[in-house]
């Protein structure tokens, strides 16, 4: 048989049989920004995985935000499961938000060592556009979403870490921060239950 099968067809990037290398696509951005309709429409484009953890935090922990811990271990899990997928030559879209360039770093790092592409897709929304849409969702689908107030809104603006320009162009991944050896032993300490090896 040729190089050509029945995924040709479709809209993928190429075939899933090791030959084209995966992609990690990063949502980045806040709430209501419009990540999990965009990692929707990415994940048909691309035949990729989106694993997006508000989908298993709200079943799993409710609407506690921090969850005592479970949603970094919730996040760890998917990022072990994103990199088995890569490794297997499928594409992930992480509709995780990612408001750190650390952790945007790590996991550019870590695709690198799954021998797959990275890209940062950033999705900047304006506060009154933001909070309009966080509205909209909640009066259309609230067993989606979690209240949240428009001051905590206001105020997770300035933790967000924008994407530089060197980031979004895909530029090599800066040193780790002072301390950590490698971005993995960074990550496993940012997200318990990570593996990062192979399998
Ligand atoms: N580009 C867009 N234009 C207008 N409304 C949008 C757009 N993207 C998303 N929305 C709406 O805004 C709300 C929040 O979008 P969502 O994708 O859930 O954001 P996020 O996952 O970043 O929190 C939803 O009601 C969605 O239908
Ligand atoms: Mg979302």
């Amino acid at each position: 048989m040729s190089g050509a099968s029945a995924r040709d067809d479709g809209p993928h990037d190429g075939p899933h049989d090791g030959t084209a290398p995966a992609t990690l696509f990063l949502l980045v951005g806040l709430p209501g920004a419009g990540k999990t309709t965009l990692a929707r429409r990415l994940a048909a484009a691309h035949g990729a995985l989106r694993l997006t953890p508000d989908e298993w935090h709200l079943p799993l922990f409710g609407s506690s935000l921090r969850a005592e811990g479970g949603r970094d271990v919730l996040e760890g899990r998917m990022i072990t499961l994103a990199l088995q997928a890569l490794r297997l030559g499928t594409s992930v879209v992480l509709d995780f938000g990612l408001w750190s360039r650390d952790e945007r770093s790590a996991l550019r790092r870590l695709a690198e060592g799954a021998g797959a592409r990275c890209r940062v897709v950033y999705l900047p929304v304006a506060l009154d556009v933001q909070l309009a849409r966080i509205a909209h969702r909640r009066a259309t689908a609230p067993g989606e979403t979690f209240p949240m107030a428009e001051a905590d809104v206001v105020s997770w603006r300035e933790r967000f870490e924008e994407p530089g320009a060197g980031e979004l162009a895909g530029e090599e991944v800066p040193d780790p921060p002072r301390g950590w050896p490698t971005w993995a032993a960074w990550a496993l300490d940012r997200w318990p239950a990570l593996e990062v090896g192979e399998g």
